[in-house]
Formats: structure tokens, C-alpha cells, sequence
């Protein structure tokens, strides 16, 4: 028989109501049924004085179950018997919170009629980050407790805040240490002897003082000004403003239809699909969940450059002692400068104490020679993107850390087979892609090589949920998942320059999708000079499937020095940070243009250069996918997120394919190849995008045995 979601138990005077619906007693069908009979059972016993309202395991309720948003069993139906059932009840009912008590969760204890929390609680409305609005009376309920500018605010961040906050702010009416059932207990007691009458939100006025004037104007303005693709926010104001304009019920009923609107968006679906791609990417197909993971407790660090100082911060910030190795002192001392520069900024905007700075400080020691290293139990390689200088390194690993150590290279395209090889000791190798800045970016691309072990890639994935980065599993491949899909992105993107496209026609039509800076924006950021090399490295290697005009303006520009916003010019011309269009990129592409037989058109709209910025980098991603390098295709949207800012209402490029539909794609793959030609095979598609294409099939369909390979 199942275990029952909601035990009834009633002790003395008071009845406990307890769910248990692991891992986050998320507000499923199951769980409202089960709290409707407890609430309907308790109601008729005469015994019955008080409820108490608690969870079993790690949480209060974390919120609807966002599973039933997509099987078109939407939660909120039954939810509002519930919730009526609990505003008006007879008796009080207290709610008592411990974990987090989110979204739906928060606003079951709001429908309570009293909350006391644990200390260690933390309560928050993170909705809008699913493309939601609170749509069980939270829009409604909170600005009556604690005012509508308060909770505007609560509501449009979707921040969690502490259970101390949410007293004084109050959200909650007490806040105890120690066992929390029987504070809550206590607390019931003390409504039933004191004659308490319930407090019930939804018959409580909004305080007029909480409105200031303009606030819901001013909200709408900050909002227009971001250029956001969700939904939620412009329909969380109107709700909260219908909080302060509308009687409860009528409040309700305008918050019921701007939920129902939200909910059935793209945008929403896009941002869902996001919320479980995160957490699936952790679930690596074919191992077991016996493994017993590698202990880390000291790590390495080889180079202190750009990444390398990035990298120990992520240590030293979970309290991990790091040792970092550099060639000279002087490399040292200015890698250890930099870092204590960030810690100092953390600290101006009040994120660290100066005690949590000196004390991360104190956790990194710099070396000048390898035996250092030999005590720690995970280094990371990240010096010169030089494959001859990394093998000597990782060889030089393979001999000096102590048996069992994982040694891994934060290297960003280079073969992480080859580095394995070099150490002497394949099994303990892996590839640790960090992102720049890499103490602020959260996606880190683990690179499983041919011979890396299952517990060193399991081990690897922990970690790195430890330190806070979402951790994704890529096969051994030329940039891995995300570098090279934006190979092709690059690629176009340049060539459309060479046709006749300006600069910042591309980067504006780029940014009208959504991502914060277009492609000559982003590359006169990072250094043109920095990505030329690249594209001439691997050029050298022979890997370059590619016609003479490949990259061919990033080439040139570095030629003539123009690495971009470090030296004043680049693909823009700068005045400070800003980029201004300079006529001297029309004369170089017309240039190259007239070299290499390229007809210039004036007539390339925004839809063309969307079409042909992101429609190879799909079809790169479906390649990614066909050849196992990717486990599956969320794993993909989850580095474009991360790790490239694609907009997460759109739910990452293999989730917009879908919703593009992949024959849209193919056709249109067809028509570049017969107007531009294809023979550097730019436009050929991958059998997957193919035949998923001709099945009127989408990534999402794609079934675990047809996924898998490489990585596998
Ligand atoms: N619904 C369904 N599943 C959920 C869930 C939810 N609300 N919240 C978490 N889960 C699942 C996760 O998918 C994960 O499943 P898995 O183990 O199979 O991968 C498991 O619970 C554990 O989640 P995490 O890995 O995220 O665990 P953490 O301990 O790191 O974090 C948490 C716990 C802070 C509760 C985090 O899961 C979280 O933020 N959850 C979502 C909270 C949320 O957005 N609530 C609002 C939902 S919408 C809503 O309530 C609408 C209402 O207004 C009508
Ligand atoms: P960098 O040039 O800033 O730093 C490299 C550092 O390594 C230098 O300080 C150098 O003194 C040191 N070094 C060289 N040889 C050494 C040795 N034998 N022993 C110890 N230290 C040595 O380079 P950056 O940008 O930090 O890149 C490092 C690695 O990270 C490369 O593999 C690169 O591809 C990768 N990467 C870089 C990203 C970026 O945006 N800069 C992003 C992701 C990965």
C-alpha cells in the first residue's frame, strides 16, 4: 500500500496535520486531497481546539508540484477548495515552518491563519523565475500582511528571505529555536487559551502607507526598461495593484487569470523545462548510485592567470585550503592581488564580512614548485592554452599528486585523451571547464575522457553543485558542448559581415532574441586577438572544416591589432566602454569581401541574420547529441544558459528548436544551402535534425536509447 502524503494525528486539543511527500513536500494532487480529508476529518472531532500544519523531512512545503504544470493537471483547480477550506475554518490554524517554504508552500502558511518558523527557515514567492506569478491568493495575501510595497518587491525578486526577516517584515509571527512541532504546539495552545480570534489575511485592508504614491508605475517603468521575455512580472504588478484597488475575492479572481495566463505562455514552459534541466544534468546515465565518491578536502591550482585565481576562490569560498602553483612570484603575487581585489568588492556591497575576507585569504597559499601539491586531493591545470605545455604539466601531476588525487585541465579546447595519456594515469583524469570570470559563472563543463573513472566523474559532478556551479557532462570533443556550437554561431555571424551586414545590425538583431550582447559586442570583450588564436591553433591542428573566408575578419583585425575594447578598437571603434560604429570595419569587409568573390547585399533583414546566426549552431547541437557528446538535449540548453547567456525564457537553443519545430529548421538549413552553396558543408544537416525533422518529431521526444554514446 502507499505511505499516506498527510497523517492526521490529533494530541490532546490539537490536531498535527503532517505532510510527507519527499524530497520537497511539493503541493501535489496527492497532498491536497490528503490535507482536504485531514482538515475535513479534524473539523468534525470535537476534541479539536487547534491545527497545527508541519511537514515531514528536510522542508515545509516547497511550492506546487511544477511537474503537474506540464501534464495538463494544473494544481491550482483544486487548490482554492483547499485554500478555502483553510481560511475559513472554524478553528486556528498555525503553520510551522522549517527548510523552505516556497511559492505554493509560503502560501498555504500565508492561508494559515498563524506561522511560527524555525530559525533556520527561509520563506520566498521564486514564481517569477518560472515564468509564474504566485496563484494560490500569495499576490492577494501577502501585500494585506506586510503591505503592497514589501511584498511587490518579495514577490518580482522571488528571493528567499531568513526566518528574522521574515518576522520583522511579518511574514511569519514567531520565530523559535529548538523543536519546532512543539513550539508550534505551544504557540496553538497559547491562541486557544487567549481566546485569539483567527488573523486572517484576506480579510485584513492593505495599509495605505504601504502604497507609495507612483509605486506601480515606477515598477512598470524599471520592468520596460529590462527588456525581459517573461511574462510574470508585468502580471505580478497588475495583481498586486488589484490587492490594493480589489476587494479580496475580485483580487483573487484577477490573480486566478493572470496565473492561468502566464502559466499556459512559452516563456513559462521555457523557464520550467529550464528549472529540471539544471537538476537533471547531475543524473549521469550508467552509474550506479553506489559509487562511493573520492574525499576532496585540499585542492590545487596550476597557473594563476585569468582562470586560475577564478577557480581557487570557488575553494577557498566553501572553506577549502587551495594551494595555487605559478612560474615566478611576481606571477603569484599578482593573481593573489587580484583575488583579495574581488573579496574587497564582495565586501563594499555588504556580501562579506571583512572577518569571511581575511579568512578566505588565509586559505590560499601560493607555491612556486609542484611537491607542494602532492598532499591535495584534486588539482586543477590552468596554464597556457599550449597542448605541449599541458601534457609536460599533467605528466608532472601524474607523478607528484599522491595516488587516488584527481587531476583535472580547465583546459577550453584542447584533447582532454591526450592530456589523460600524458599524466601516466588516465582513470584520475577529467576536464574542468571553467567559465571567465570563473569565480561568477555558474556552468562548469566536466569532461569525461575515454579512461576517466566513473567515481572520478561522479565525484567531480558533487563538487561542483558544492561550490555552486551547475556541473554538465561533456564527451572529449573539439570546445566541447558550448565552444563549439558557438563555432558556428561565430562563424556566421562574421560571414554575414562579409556579405554586408554591419556590426551592430548583427548584434542587434542578436540581442532582440534576447541575449545580452551580440557577437562583435562579446568578441571585442574577450580580445579578438585572444579568439584569432584560437581559430589559428586549431587551424594548425588540421581540425578546421573550412573555406578560405572562415573568421576571416577576426583574422584580419588581429593583424592590424585591433583586439577590441583593450586597444580602443576592434569590431566597434570605443569612446570608453562604448562601442560606436566605425567605418573603417565597412572598408576591411568590402576589402575581403572583393578578395574573395563575395557579393555585397544591402538587403539582409533581422530575420536572416537570426536564421543564420542560430540555426547551425542547432544543427551543431543535434551533431553534439547524435554523437553521444551530449547526454541529452536540455544538457545542452543548460550551457547555453550558464554558461552563454542565451535568455532562459526561451529555454536554451534545443528547447527553442522545438518550439521553432525542426522542419522549420531543416527547410531552412535547405534554403542557405542552395542560395549561399555548401561547400564547406556549412549547411549540411545532421542526420538526427534530419530524421527528427521528417517525423515531425523535436529533441524533446529524443528516448534514452537513442541518446548516449561517447560520454557513455
Ligand atoms: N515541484 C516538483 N518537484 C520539485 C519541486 C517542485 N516545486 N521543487 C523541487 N523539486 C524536485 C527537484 O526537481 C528535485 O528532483 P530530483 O531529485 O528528481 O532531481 C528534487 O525535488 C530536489 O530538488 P533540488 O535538487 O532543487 O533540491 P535542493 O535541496 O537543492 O533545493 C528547493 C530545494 C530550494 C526547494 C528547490 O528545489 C527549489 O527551489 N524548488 C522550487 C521552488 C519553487 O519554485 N516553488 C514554486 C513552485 S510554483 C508554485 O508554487 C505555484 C503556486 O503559486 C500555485
Ligand atoms: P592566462 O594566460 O591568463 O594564465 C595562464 C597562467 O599560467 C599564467 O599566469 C602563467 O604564468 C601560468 N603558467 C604557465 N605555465 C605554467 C607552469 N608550467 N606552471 C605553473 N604556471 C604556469 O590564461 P587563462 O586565460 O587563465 O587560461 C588558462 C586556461 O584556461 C587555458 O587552458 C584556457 O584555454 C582556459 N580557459 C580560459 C578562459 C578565459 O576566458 N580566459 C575560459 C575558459 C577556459
Amino acid at each position: 500500500m502507499n505511505k499516506p502524503l498527510v497523517i492526521l494525528e490529533v494530541r490532546e486539543d490539537v490536531a498535527l496535520v503532517c505532510i510527507d511527500n519527499p524530497p520537497v513536500n511539493a503541493l501535489s494532487r496527492g497532498v491536497r486531497e490528503g490535507l482536504v480529508k485531514a482538515l475535513r476529518q479534524a473539523a468534525a472531532d470535537s476534541r479539536v481546539s487547534a491545527v497545527v500544519l508541519y511537514c515531514a523531512g528536510r522542508t515545509f512545503v516547497a511550492g506546487a508540484d511544477i511537474a503537474e504544470f506540464d501534464s495538463g493537471q494544473p494544481s491550482t483547480e483544486d487548490i482554492h477548495e483547499l485554500f478555502g477550506l483553510l481560511d475559513g475554518y472554524a478553528r486556528p490554524v498555525v503553520a510551522a515552518l522549517h527548510g523552505t517554504a516556497l511559492g505554493g508552500g509560503l502560501e498555504l502558511a500565508l492561508v494559515s491563519h498563524f506561522r511560527v518558523a524555525s530559525r533556520s527557515a527561509k520563506v520566498g514567492l521564486p514564481e517569477v523565475h518560472l515564468g509564474l506569478l504566485p496563484g494560490a491568493g500569495g499576490t492577494q495575501r501577502l501585500p494585506r500582511l506586510i503591505g503592497a510595497k514589501a511584498a511587490l518587491e518579495l514577490i518580482l525578486s522571488g528571493k528567499q528571505v531568513a526566518a528574522d526577516q521574515a518576522l520583522a517584515l511579518g511574514i511569519v509571527d514567531e520565530v523559535v529555536d529548538g523543536d519546532l512541532l512543539d513550539a508550534a504546539i505551544v504557540f496553538a495552545h497559547r491562541v486557544i487559551e487567549e481566546h485569539r480570534p483567527q488573523r486572517r489575511a484576506s480579510a485584513l485592508p492593505v495599509n495605505p502607507a504601504s502604497v507609495p504614491a507612483g509605486l506601480f508605475e515606477q515598477a512598470r517603468q524599471t520592468l520596460a526598461q529590462q527588456r525581459s521575455g517573461n511574462p510574470a512580472p508585468v502580471r505580478i504588478i497588475a495583481c498586486v495593484e488589484a490587492a490594493v484597488t480589489q476587494p479580496f475575492t475580485q483580487g483573487l479572481a484577477t490573480e486566478q487569470r493572470l496565473f492561468g495566463e502566464c502559466l499556459h505562455s512559452p516563456a513559462s514552459a521555457a523557464l520550467r523545462h529550464r528549472f529540471f534541466a539544471e537538476r537533471e544534468v547531475s543524473k549521469i546515465p550508467g552509474l550506479s548510485g553506489n559509487l562511493t565518491p573520492r574525499s576532496i578536502s585540499r585542492v590545487g591550482v596550476v597557473g594563476a592567470g585569468t582562470m586560475g585565481g577564478g577557480i581557487a576562490m570557488n575553494f577557498a569560498n566553501i572553506g577549502m585550503p587551495v594551494v595555487i602553483v605559478e612560474t615566478t612570484q611576481a606571477a603569484l603575487d599578482r593573481s593573489l592581488g587580484i583575488v583579495r581585489k574581488n573579496y574587497e568588492a564582495a565586501v563594499a556591497k555588504g556580501r562579506l564580512s571583512p572577518a569571511q575576507l581575511d579568512q578566505r585569504m588565509s586559505l590560499l597559499r601560493g607555491a612556486l614548485d609542484y611537491p607542494e601539491l602532492a598532499e591535495c586531493d584534486l588539482v586543477i591545470e590552468a596554464v597556457f592554452e599550449d597542448l605541449a605545455l599541458k601534457k609536460q604539466v599533467c605528466a608532472r601531476l601524474g607523478q607528484v599528486c599522491r595516488p587516488g588525487a584527481i587531476i583535472a585541465s580547465n583546459t577550453s579546447s584542447l584533447d582532454v585523451d591526450a592530456l589523460a595519456q600524458a599524466s601516466g594515469r588516465p582513470a584520475d583524469v577529467l576536464g574542468m571547464h571553467f567559465f571567465s570570470p570563473a569565480h561568477v559563472m555558474r556552468l562548469l563543463e566536466v569532461v569525461r575522457g575515454a579512461h576517466t573513472g566513473t567515481d572520478v566523474l561522479s565525484t567531480v559532478v558533487k563538487l561542483a553543485r558544492t561550490i555552486g556551479k551547475v556541473p554538465v557532462v561533456s564527451g572529449v570533443c573539439y570546445g566541447f558542448i558550448g565552444n563549439r556550437m558557438a563555432e558556428c554561431y561565430l562563424r556566421e555571424a562574421e560571414q554575414l559581415l562579409l556579405e554586408g551586414a554591419t556590426a551592430q545590425q548583427v548584434d542587434a538583431a542578436v540581442e532582440s532574441l534576447g541575449l545580452p550582447m551580440g557577437p562583435f559586442r562579446m568578441l571585442d570583450l574577450a580580445g579578438v586577438d585572444v579568439v584569432a588564436k584560437v581559430v589559428i591553433e586549431r587551424g594548425k591542428s588540421g581540425q578546421l572544416l573550412a573555406g578560405p573566408t572562415y573568421r576571416a575578419v577576426a583574422l584580419k583585425l588581429m593583424e592590424l591589432g585591433r583586439y577590441g575594447q583593450k586597444t580602443g578598437s576592434g569590431f566597434y571603434r570605443y569612446e570608453g566602454r562604448t562601442p560606436l560604429p566605425d567605418p573603417a570595419i565597412e572598408q576591411i569587409c568590402a576589402a575581403l569581401a572583393a578578395r574573395h568573390g563575395i557579393i555585397r547585399r544591402h538587403d539582409i533583414a533581422e530575420q536572416e541574420i537570426i536564421e543564420r546566426c542560430f540555426y547551425p549552431l542547432i544543427n551543431e547541437g543535434a551533431k553534439v547529441l547524435e554523437e553521444g557528446i551530449a547526454y541529452r538535449p536540455g544538457d545542452i540548453d543548460v550551457v547555453w544558459i550558464n554558461g552563454y547567456s542565451f535568455p532562459d525564457y526561451l529555454g536554451g537553443p534545443m528547447f527553442w528548436a522545438d518550439q521553432l519545430g525542426l522542419s522549420t529548421i531543416a527547410a531552412r538549413m535547405d534554403h542557405y544551402a542552395a542560395q549561399l552553396g555548401n561547400e564547406h558543408g556549412y549547411w549540411s544537416q545532421a542526420a538526427l535534425l534530419k530524421r527528427l525533422a521528417a517525423a515531425g518529431r523535436g529533441f524533446a521526444s529524443l528516448t534514452e536509447s537513442e541518446l548516449g554514446g561517447a560520454t557513455g
